[in-house]
């Protein structure tokens, strides 16, 4: 395999000095994972020093390292990359790389759904050429660096994930990615702690566009009323087309109907005027929606549309976001929906339609296991309580609830809903496990803060591993 970066390349892509002679296959950040032949990157974090684990990295058979000065004890032979700044060396080797990359680059952000997109592309893409992708929820002023410097020159497309919390932020990282195709999956209230509205936020997304490539495509939600804010911006930013996609008339790619399964969907949709019917292996209209924005983006870096709709019966639901197992506990039967990685009032929603969409068997329930929705800001109480509101409305059976945010979701729930709850998920582990019955179907969601992986985890444990087959998530998630 051709190195990913050699010393010299990494040398002139940051103006660092040090050892020759190495070359890397791979960018690291973190001495515990660092493979062999990686390029470790010793970054300075608020808790720990990258600087401190060199050595380590060394060992566990880095290439080399990128320092900002040598550390104590490193060996005068210590393949050294030495840099004034290692996350701005991390930075112009992400610029480097994307430099000498022809392939074609989608970056993706949105207030939901970002890493289900990601890897759904991924997906559709891998099939039709040699494709990156940002690992896991890699989005942010290290992960989406981190993401650039591993792009193989030789990949045919490159995907890439951009998150935020505060303004300003997706822009400098849009420019470092510099992608033809910009898609914003959705605005809804998501990680709004420091903003005042929702126009803000749709505000600060809509950066992304300002990293276009010349003649670059834009990929705007039709539904979430955001579709013409974010269409302006996109055509300030000089984008060559705008494609919007969604059930609004005359969105490029426009769902015409959604037939739901427990696990999956059947969609016919129209995009850019052809009409396809598909199977997504990953149930509930979201993914549908984000499966029409998939498309675009697929059409716009010159891929084949057809054979990307037909590849969506492969995608599943990442670790954590939906991905479904059924397990044998003592008391019998149950369907697991894990959902533990992540929560906001819209992804909710969108999983209690998974969830109402399943029919339990005779004897069995529909249980919501839910934790806090976080960095919800001044507006948690009231999303709570109207998630409340509206979940007594369910066909929900029993709700059980973690976190203090929780309690005004609760109040407004019928009576005969409410299965228990605790102020955190190790206490409610344990009330759970025994009250779920043979036949249920068991939503686990909530923000990662909070815990609910715990909780899956202990209902996992108590499962006997004979019966447990499973449909596992799409691999690289999380
Ligand atoms: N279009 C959508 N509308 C509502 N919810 C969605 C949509 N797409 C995905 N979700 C849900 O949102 C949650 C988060 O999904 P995902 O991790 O893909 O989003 P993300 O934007 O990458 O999140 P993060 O900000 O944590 O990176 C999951 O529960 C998922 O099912
Ligand atoms: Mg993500």
């Amino acid at each position: 395999m051709s190195a990913l970066w050699t010393a010299a390349q990494a040398k002139a892509a940051t103006g660092g000095s040090g050892a020759d002679g190495w070359a890397a296959s791979g960018v690291s950040i973190d001495s515990r994972r660092v493979a062999a032949g990686d390029l470790f990157v010793a970054l300075r974090g608020p808790n720990h020093d990258g600087h401190d684990h060199v050595d380590a990295a060394l060992s566990a058979g880095a290439a080399a390292a990128m320092v900002s000065h040598t550390p104590v004890g490193a060996s005068a032979s210590a393949p050294l990359l030495r840099v004034p700044d290692t996350q701005a060396g991390l930075e112009a080797l992400a610029i480097a790389g994307r430099e000498r990359f022809d392939g074609r680059v989608i970056a993706l952000t949105g207030s939901v759904g970002k890493t289900g997109t990601k890897e759904m592309l991924r997906l559709l893409l891998a099939a039709q050429g040699v494709t990156s992708a940002s690992e896991g929820n890699l989005n942010n002023h290290i992960g989406a660096p981190l993401s650039l410097a591993r792009l193989p020159p030789a990949a045919q497309f490159g995907v890439f994930e951009l998150g935020m919390n505060h303004p300003g932020e997706i822009r400098p990282l849009s420019r470092m990615v510099r992608p033809h195709c910009a898609l914003i999956t959705r605005i809804a209230p998501a990680h709004t702690a420091f903003f005042s509205s929702l126009d803000e936020v749709a505000a600060a997304k809509a950066e992304i566009f300002e990293g276009l490539e010349p003649g670059g495509v834009a990929i705007v939600n039709a539904d979430d009323g955001y579709g013409a804010l974010l269409s302006d911006a996109a055509q300030r930013a000089s984008a060559g087309q705008v494609m919007r996609f969604g059930e609004a008339p005359g969105a490029d790619a426009r769902l015409i109907s959604l037939e739901g399964r427990p696990d999956g969907s059947d969609v016919e949709a129209e995009v850019l005027g052809e009409r396809f019917r598909y199977r997504i292996g990953a149930p509930g209209r979201h993914w549908a929606m984000n499966s029409l924005a998939a498309l675009l983006a697929v059409a716009s870096v010159g891929a084949d549309v057809a054979k990307a709709a037909a590849a969506m019966v492969s995608v599943r639901p990442p670790v954590g976001r939906g991905a479904m197992e059924r397990l044998r506990l003592p008391q019998g039967l149950i369907t697991l929906i894990d959902e533990s990685y992540n929560a906001s009032p819209a992804a909710m929603r969108a999983a209690f339609g998974v969830l109402a969409g399943h029919s339990p068997a005779a004897g069995g329930r529909r249980v919501a296991i839910l934790g806090d929705m976080l960095e919800l800001g001044d507006n948690a109480e009231r999303e709570h309580r109207e998630l409340g509101a509206e979940l007594a409305g369910l066909l929900v059976d029993a709700v059980f609830a973690v976190g203090p945010a929780m309690q005004a979701l609760v109040a407004q729930l019928r009576r005969s809903q409410v299965a228990g709850y605790a102020g955190e998920a190790s206490a409610l582990a344990s009330v759970v496990v025994p009250a779920l019955r043979d036949g249920d179907v068991v939503l686990i969601k909530g923000s990662l803060g909070i815990g609910m992986a715990q909780i899956v985890k202990v209902i996992k444990g108590s499962a006997l591993p004979e019966e447990s087959g499973s449909r596992s998530g799409i691999s690289h998630a999380l």
